[in-house]
């Protein structure tokens, strides 16, 4: 891991940066209890334990000064009528902020504070989206078509925390309704 300055490129159409440390793919049987629909998350992984989203990451130290980034990418799809979307996580130093350029596609980011706070932005090209520190962030991908792609970058400190999302889920669900995205309350939230 160099300490001198470097630069890259992410080319459009596509996103996939021309220098990355690590690659990360998310598969549906990764994806166990993040659905509301179970029916319909068993029947998709039936056939097939496809790619829902993927992750490109330029390492750094993980300490504070410096700043992880890199490109994220949610495919296009649903499980019933809920997008295809990311775990979604709190940072593990819960006082740390992210930023998120969107680069491509359509969709939403759900935040939400510990202290019940809940806020659902879109996301499409050219978005910038400031997540302050305390808000667990979820990115959304509502296109039927492409890509949501979006470069982020955060403290080098911050680390992920996905165990309570992973537990009870966001306040919001964001779903298809009449052809349409819909923010709805989550039926499974529990305080
Ligand atoms: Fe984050």
């Amino acid at each position: 891991m160099s300490d001198r300055p470097f630069t890259f490129d992410i080319p459009l159409p596509g996103v996939i940066p021309t220098r990355y440390d690590h690659h990360i793919t998310r598969r549906l049987s990764e994806m166990v209890g993040y659905y509301a629909d179970e029916q319909a998350f068993a029947a998709a992984l039936a056939e097939k334990d496809e790619t829902l989203y993927e992750v490109y990451e330029i390492r750094r130290p993980e300490r504070a000064g410096e700043l992880l980034h890199g490109v994220s990418i949610v495919h296009p799809g649903k499980i019933g009528n809920e997008y295809f979307m990311t775990k979604g996580h709190f940072h593990a130093v819960l006082e740390t902020a992210e930023v998120y350029y969107c680069l491509q596609g359509e969709g939403y980011m759900v935040m939400e504070t510990p202290e019940g706070e809940c806020v659902v932005q879109p996301l499409r090209p050219n978005t910038v989206l400031y997540v302050p520190p305390r808000w667990a962030h979820r990115s959304v991908n509502c296109s039927d078509e492409s890509d949501l792609a979006t470069f982020f970058v955060y403290p080098g400190n911050a680390g992920h925390n996905y165990g309570s999302v992973a537990e009870r889920g966001f306040r919001k669900r964001v779903v298809e309704r009449d052809g349409r995205p819909q923010i709805i309350d989550n039926p499974r939230w529990r305080s």
